[in-house]
């Protein structure tokens, strides 16, 4: 594929390429919907993600292809980009944007994006677009950010010229994920560690839904939304910043002033989630895989009762993983409404589990989930110069 993408790049600008960068999706083990109220978060990179192959042209155009998608864009370099419809180089176009108003000088470039994240999925392949243009942006024209920075600005995009109003976790898993490593982020301070998964004879399973998300964004925005509301009546008597700065003893202690039923509940998972990702830290670094497990069986259910953010495809994965003895823990990862569920499954009865996973799902739901035994990987970087490059 990659020798592909070099050649491709050739047909389609009539050089060769520069520099070639990829930046991979995520998944999430535990703490979900969490990351915009300042709670602990533990994702980790994957090897799915988005490839950038880049040259510089001279006539002050910004070329933007797809392997994955017909649209494209030319586009003269000017001070500033506003997102048009709903196309794939939006995410690009906004980090350019972003760049240009930090007053950075950029000059033309001819880009071709592919990426093997499955689309739609909740792997996170916008943050994967995001950081992986403002890691090239950076690199290419030497403008010496640092990774934190550019996962700020990548966070923004999403925020402000996406429309999404995101937590800072899947541009952070992106941008740092390490292989083999679950990183252990706190979205307030935006401390981490990267530790070891650790999974023992356990391996970590995606199972996409094939459900095309709908109305995935404005829901997320209103579950943000939603959590503003809840802070605010806390607000009234805990002086907190945060839904997370607050565990569920202390929550119990004033939920009351949370008048709207609704809102009650997204509070509870909240918290309850929060305090989850830390049991879940110690079962890990325990190689307590079963207990880990359960704790993801707990969150799915509070992001299926509480949060309302699953759906019977989602559920369907995790009931599926209650009826297998192989699997420890199954849930929904990412914003949910369709996308992804992950489990973790004993290797050795990885292929009975993803053959019981796509009958189980198949009979109920109507057409099959893939199912991948996924592998933790690295986060965004260049890859070797074309020249070097065994690709
Ligand atoms: C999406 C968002 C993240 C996070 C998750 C839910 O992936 O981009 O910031 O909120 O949903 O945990």
């Amino acid at each position: 594929m990659k020798q592909d993408l070099y050649r491709e790049f050739k047909r389609l600008f009539d050089k060769n390429a520069v520099n070639a960068y990829f930046s991979p999706g995520r998944v999430n083990l535990i703490g979900e919907h969490i990351d915009y109220n300042g709670g602990l978060v533990m994702p980790c990179a994957i090897t799915f993600g988005t490839y950038i192959l880049v040259a510089a042209n001279n006539e002050n155009v910004f070329r933007f292809r797809s392997l994955n998608f017909d649209e494209k864009l030319d586009i003269p370099v000017q001070r500033s980009y506003s997102k048009t419809g709903e196309t794939w180089y939006n995410y690009p176009l906004g980090i350019i944007d972003h760049f240009l108003k930090e007053n950075i000088e950029l000059s033309g470039l001819d880009l071709l994006f592919y990426g093997d994240i499955p689309i739609s999925s909740g792997l996170s392949s916008s943050a994967s677009i995001e950081v992986a243009t403002a890691f090239l942006l950076n690199d290419f024209f030497d403008l010496g950010y640092s990774k934190l920075n550019l996962v700020k600005f990548s966070k923004k995009v999403e925020n402000e010229f996406i429309g999404v109003n995101c937590g800072i976790m899947d541009q952070f898993a992106v941008a740092f994920g390490e292989k083999d490593k679950a990183l252990m982020l706190n979205c307030d301070t935006l401390e981490y560690q990267a530790v070891d998964s650790n999974l023992g004879e356990y391996c970590l399973a995606i199972i996409n839904t094939n459900k095309p998300r709908k109305l995935a964004e404005s829901k997320y925005n209103e579950r943000v939304q939603e959590c503003q509301q809840a802070l605010k009546a806390l607000q009234q008597e805990l002086d907190i910043l945060n839904l997370c700065d607050i565990d569920e003893h202390v929550f119990n202690q004033h939920k009351h002033l949370i008048s709207d039923p609704v809102v009650l509940k997204r509070a509870t998972h909240v918290v309850q989630e929060n305090d989850r990702v830390k049991l879940a830290a110690i079962a890990l670094a325990a190689s307590n895989l079963s207990g880990f497990g359960q704790l993801m069986y707990a969150s799915h259910d509070s992001l299926k009762n509480l949060y309302e953010v699953s759906g019977i495809e989602l559920d369907t994965i995790a009931e599926y993983g209650k009826t297998n003895a192989d699997v420890a823990g199954a849930r929904m990862t990412g914003a949910g409404f369709g996308g992804c569920g992950i489990a973790l499954v004993k290797e050795s009865g990885f292929e009975n589990f993803k053959q019981g996973m796509i009958d189980y799902y198949t009979a109920k739901i109507g057409y099959a989930p893939s199912v991948y035994q996924s592998a933790i990987g690295d986060g965004v970087g260049i890859l070797k110069e074309l020249e070097n490059s065994d690709i």
